[in-house]
C-alpha cells in the first residue's frame, strides 16, 4: 500500500506502531460497530501484517492491549460461526407492480391447480436472526451471516426483551428455530445518535446499521443498552409439531409469545396484495421503526415445497421493494442552530433531493467532531439519509467526486444568536455558547417546555413563542402562567377567541403529571423517560430539587452525568426562583398517584428491581397503582413486595435482610392478570 509506505518513511518505529494500532482500532471500529468497512480486506490484512512486523522487530513496543493481540490477523472472529441447520435464504425482489404480477403468473404456472392464498407482510429493515430453544428454553441465538453460516449473539440476545427466554404457552415443541429481523426504532436510532453526538463518539448510518453493530458488540452490556426490537416471521425448523402454513406458523409463534407485527395480512387475490402494498408504501412515513417493502408469501407450506427455490431464493415469496430512503446530492453550505442547552448544531443546506418520495432541503450534521470525521466538506456531494420521521442525516460524502474547489468547514467562533464566544469544554465533542439568556436558547426552551410531550399547551407555536419573546411578554417558562388574555390582545393579529383558547391551554397543563414537568424544565440529559425515573425516586419536587448528586446517582437508572445535570440545574438561583414560581402557579408538585383507595392492593407497597422480560417497568407499576398499590421509591421496611427481574440489584441484598418477601416475573404477571396476590412464587 503505497500511502503506509510513503507514511513510514523517515518515521520512528514507535510513532508508526501507535500510528498503526490507532488506524487499525478505527478500521475494527468501521468493521465491528458501524458494519461499514471502509478498507478491503486486503487492506487490513496489510495494516495488521506491518503492525506485527514492527512488534516482532522491536519487542519493546509490544503491548497487550494492541489489536495484533486480539484480532489475530483476521476481522470478525470475536463470535463463533454457527452452522444453520436449515439454510437461511434470501428473496428475489420486485421494483413495480408489473414485476409482482409476473412473479405471480410464474407461481400460478408452476402449480395450476393449487388454491394459493398470500401472506403480506413489512419488510423490517433490520438483521435476520435465528432463535433456538430446546424443551422451549432459548439457547442459542444466530445472526444471518451468508444464509448458510451465521455468528453466535446468544449473550447479547439475551439481552433482548423482545426475545423470549422461554416460550410462553403449550404446545412446547422439543427444538425450535424460531426466525425474525433485529431492529432499531427510528426514534432509539435517532436517541442513541444524539447521544454518541454529545460524547464525541462516532455515528451509525442508519438504524439498520446501528442494530446490526449493537448485536456485534463483543461486550452484551452495551448491546442491553441499545434500543433493539424483534418481529418474529418465520419457523426455520420445529421438532414434534406439525405447521402447515406461514399463517399458522405467525400464530404459533404469537401464542409463544414471540412478537409478530400486527401488520400482517392474509389474502386470496393479488388484486389485495397490490393494494396492500401501495398502502404500506404510503404508510411506511409514519411507523416507528424502517421498513424497505412487503413481503409476500404464498401461505400452505405444501405449496411452498412444491414450488422450491432457485439457489438461495424461494419462488414461493418474493420481496416488493420501496424506492430507498438513501440518496446522493451537493451540500451547498452549513448553517448552525443553537439549542436549549446551548449546544451549537451544524445542519447541512442541501441542494432539494427527493429521498423516498419527500423533497430534503436540511439535514443533520450533529457536530464539528463528526464532520471532520466525516471529512464532509462545502461543495462536496453527499448521501442522505432519511429515516422515518425523524431529522435527515448526512451520511457522507463522496469522495471521488471532489474537483478540488470543495471548502473544508469551521464553526462560527462565536454565537449566531447573541455574539457570545463559543466554548467547547475539555472533553466533550459538542461546542456551546455559555450564555445562559441567549435569546436563541430561551427560543427553544421555550418551545421544548410547551411541546406535547411536556407541557402540551396547544396553540402555542413557535412564531408565538418568539413573538412573546420579542415583546417581552416572557422570558422564562415560569411567565407563560401570569400570561392573561389581556397581555396577549396586544400581539399583533391576535384575536380574543384564540388568545381564551391560549389562556385555558395554559391553564389546563397545570394538571400535567410531575414527570412531565421534570420533563419540561429542559435539563440537560433529562429526556421523557430520565423524568419517569426521577419522579419515581423523588415523587414530589421538592424532593428532586433537594436531592444530592450522590442521592440523585442512586436513582434506579440514573447515571453519574445526569446526576450532576440535575444538581447543578437545582442548584442556580434563577433556576430555583423558575421552580419557585411554577410552584405558586399551581403546577402538579407531587407524583400523580393512581392508588385507588378501594383496590385490591391498597395498603401494600411495591418496587422493583432488575429487568423484567415481558411488561415494561412503566407498565407494570401504572398497573399495580391502578389496582391501589404503592410503589416505593427505594428499599426500605416499608416495603412489602419486592419483584425481582433480571440481574437485579442491591434492593435484593437489602429485602433479605429485611425479610421482604421478594417474587419474580411470573408471579407478577399473574397478579397483575388476577389483580390479586398469587401464593408465593
Ligand atoms: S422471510 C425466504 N419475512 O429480508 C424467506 N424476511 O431479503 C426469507 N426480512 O434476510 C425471509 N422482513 O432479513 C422475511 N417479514 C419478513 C422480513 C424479512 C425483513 C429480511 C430478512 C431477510 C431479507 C431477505
Amino acid at each position: 500500500m503505497e500511502v503506509t509506505a510513503n507514511r513510514t518513511e523517515g518515521i520512528d518505529p514507535a510513532t508508526r506502531v501507535d500510528q498503526l494500532r490507532h488506524e487499525i482500532e478505527q478500521h475494527n471500529y468501521n468493521y465491528f460497530v458501524l458494519d461499514n468497512p471502509a478498507i478491503p480486506d486486503a487492506e487490513y490484512d496489510r495494516l495488521i501484517r506491518e503492525l506485527r512486523e514492527l512488534e516482532a522487530a522491536h519487542p519493546e513496543l509490544q503491548a497487550e492491549d494492541s489489536p495484533t493481540q486480539r484480532v489475530g490477523g483476521q476481522v470478525g472472529q470475536g463470535f463463533k460461526p454457527r452452522r444453520h441447520p436449515v439454510p437461511m435464504l434470501s428473496l428475489a425482489n420486485a421494483f413495480t407492480h408489473e414485476q409482482l404480477d409476473a412473479w405471480f403468473k410464474r407461481v400460478s404456472s408452476l402449480v395450476p391447480n393449487a388454491t394459493i392464498d398470500f401472506v403480506v407482510e413489512p419488510k423490517i429493515d433490520g438483521l435476520a436472526i435465528a432463535l433456538t430453544y430446546g424443551q422451549g428454553v432459548f439457547t442459542l441465538g444466530a445472526t444471518r451471516g451468508n444464509g448458510i453460516e451465521g455468528e453466535d449473539v446468544t449473550a447479547n440476545l439475551r439481552t433482548v426483551k423482545d426475545v423470549p427466554k422461554r416460550l410462553r404457552a403449550e404446545p412446547i415443541p422439543d427444538r425450535l428455530e424460531a426466525r425474525g429481523e433485529i431492529y432499531m426504532d427510528s426514534e432509539g436510532f435517532e436517541r442513541l445518535n444524539q447521544r454518541r453526538a454529545e460524547e464525541g463518539a462516532p455515528l451509525f448510518a442508519n438504524p439498520r446499521n446501528s442494530a446490526a453493530g449493537s448485536l456485534r458488540q463483543l461486550d452484551p452490556k452495551v448491546t442491553a443498552n441499545r434500543p433493539l426490537h424483534l418481529w418474529a416471521y418465520a419457523i426455520g425448523y420445529v421438532e414434534g409439531l406439525s405447521v402447515r402454513s406461514q399463517s399458522e406458523a405467525l400464530e404459533l409463534l404469537a401464542t409463544w409469545g414471540f412478537p409478530v407485527n400486527p401488520l400482517i395480512e392474509k389474502y386470496r387475490e393479488m388484486e389485495l396484495v397490490h393494494e396492500y402494498c401501495t398502502a404500506m408504501a404510503r404508510r411506511r412515513e409514519s411507523l416507528p421503526y424502517e421498513i424497505d417493502g412487503v413481503v409476500i408469501k404464498i401461505n400452505s407450506f405444501a405449496v411452498q415445497e412444491e414450488l422450491g427455490a432457485v439457489g438461495r431464493e424461494p419462488r414461493w415469496a418474493i420481496a416488493f421493494k420501496f424506492p430507498p430512503l438513501q440518496a446522493t446530492t451537493r451540500l451547498l453550505d452549513v448553517g448552525v442552530n443553537v439549542g436549549r442547552t446551548g449546544a451549537i448544531n451544524p445542519f447541512a443546506i442541501l441542494e432539494p433531493v427527493i429521498v423516498g418520495g419527500v423533497t430534503v432541503r436540511l439535514a443533520t450534521l450533529h457536530n464539528e467532531l463528526d464532520i471532520q470525521r466525516k471529512d464532509i466538506r462545502i461543495g462536496d456531494r453527499v448521501i442522505v439519509h432519511r429515516a422515518g420521521d425523524v431529522i435527515p442525516q448526512v451520511v457522507k460524502p463522496i469522495v471521488e467526486d471532489r474537483d478540488g474547489s470543495e471548502q473544508v468547514y469551521h464553526l462560527p467562533t462565536h454565537c449566531p444568536s447573541c455574539g457570545t464566544e463559543l466554548v467547547r469544554p475539555e472533553g466533550e465533542a459538542m461546542t456551546r455558547c455559555p450564555n445562559v439568556a441567549c435569546p436563541a436558547q430561551r427560543f427553544r426552551w421555550i418551545e421544548h417546555f410547551v411541546s406535547e410531550g411536556a407541557m402540551d399547551i396547544r396553540g402555542l407555536g413557535e412564531a408565538l413563542v418568539q413573538m412573546l419573546l420579542d415583546h417581552h411578554l416572557i422570558h422564562d417558562p415560569a411567565d407563560l402562567y401570569e400570561l392573561t388574555a389581556k397581555h396577549l390582545l396586544t400581539l399583533p393579529g391576535i384575536k380574543e377567541k384564540s388568545a381564551i383558547n391560549l389562556i385555558t391551554a395554559i391553564e389546563r397543563s397545570k394538571t400535567r403529571p410531575l414527570d412531565r414537568v421534570v420533563f419540561a424544565l429542559g435539563i440537560r440529559f433529562v429526556g421523557d423517560q430520565t423524568a419517569e425515573r426521577l419522579v419515581n425516586a423523588f415523587p414530589t419536587m421538592d424532593l428532586l430539587a433537594r436531592a444530592s448528586i450522590e442521592q440523585l446517582e442512586a436513582a434506579e437508572g440514573i447515571g453519574r452525568k445526569t446526576a450532576e445535570a440535575v444538581a447543578a440545574w437545582m442548584e442556580r438561583p434563577d433556576n430555583r426562583d423558575i421552580v419557585r414560581r411554577l410552584h405558586d402557579a399551581g403546577l402538579t408538585w407531587k407524583a400523580e398517584r393512581h392508588d385507588d383507595p378501594d383496590g385490591p392492593l391498597t395498603g401494600k407497597t411495591f418496587l422493583i428491581t432488575g429487568r423484567l422480560e415481558g411488561v415494561s417497568r412503566g407498565q407494570a407499576e401504572t398497573r399495580l397503582r391502578e389496582l391501589g398499590a404503592r410503589i416505593a421509591p427505594g428499599m426500605s421496611k416499608s416495603v412489602d413486595y419486592l419483584i425481582v427481574g433480571a440481574e437485579p440489584g442491591s434492593k435484593l441484598d437489602r429485602a433479605r435482610k429485611l425479610g421482604t418477601s421478594t417474587q419474580d416475573e411470573v408471579w407478577l404477571v399473574h397478579l397483575l392478570e388476577d389483580g390479586s396476590i398469587p401464593p408465593d412464587s
